[in-house]
This record gives C-alpha cells, structure tokens and sequence, in this order.
C-alpha cells in the first residue's frame, strides 16, 4: 500500500477516530426521550442534536451548573478534569452533562 499524501492520511485519521468512537443508548428522564449519545460528544450536544432542547444549560464548560442532573444509571467521562462538581456529588449520582460524554449506555433525570 503506498503512503498516504497529508490531505488522506487527515481524512483516514478523522474516519478511523469516526469508526471507533462507540455510540451508546442514552435516555432522558422524566420526558422518557431516547437519543444516541456518542462517546466523544457531550450529553447536552448529543440531546440536542437529536431535537430534544429539555436540558437547562449556560456556560456549557462544567462551572455554572445550571445543567446539573443525575444519572440513574451507566457511566459518564469529562472532558474536562474537574467538572463544576464536589467529590460527594459525583458520588451521589450528579453530572454535568455539558462535559460530560456517555461512557456506557445511560439514563439522566432531574437532580431531584
Ligand atoms: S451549562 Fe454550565 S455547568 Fe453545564
């Protein structure tokens, strides 16, 4: 196979980081709204993008907090190092999903 020229090789890096980005099954409470949540794109960007506008939000960088929910089940990554979030709330359950990207399939819900 010969070498690819830099515009390929880009294009073959951004396909093969795009094939192996997992996409995981996200559900939003209490609306009981499914939408596909990818593991490198936000849980907020990742209900928008599939229409559903039902997350409070405003810094969108994990410090307001004004999108905080909990997530009743699965697993989430940052994409920052430490969200807007005390140890003791990650602990209970509270996420931010500005920053936060499924890392498993989930389910969020009010932080109530
Ligand atoms: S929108 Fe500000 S912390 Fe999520």
């Amino acid at each position: 196979m010969p070498p690819l020229s830099p515009k390929s090789a880009t294009h073959h890096q951004a396909a093969v980081a795009q094939a192996e980005c997992a996409v995981f099954r996200a559900r939003l409470e209490p609306a009981g709204r499914n939408f596909d949540a990818p593991a490198n794109l936000p849980l907020l960007q990742a209900a928008e993008r599939a229409g559903l506008m039902l997350l409070a939000s405003s810094c969108r960088n994990g410090t307001c907090r004004s999108c905080i929910c909990r997530l009743a089940s699965g697993q989430v990554t940052y994409l920052i190092e430490w969200p807007g979030l005390s140890a003791e709330e990650k602990q209970a359950g509270f996420i931010l999903p500005c920053v936060a990207c499924a890392a498993s399939d989930v389910v969020i819900g009010p932080p109530f």
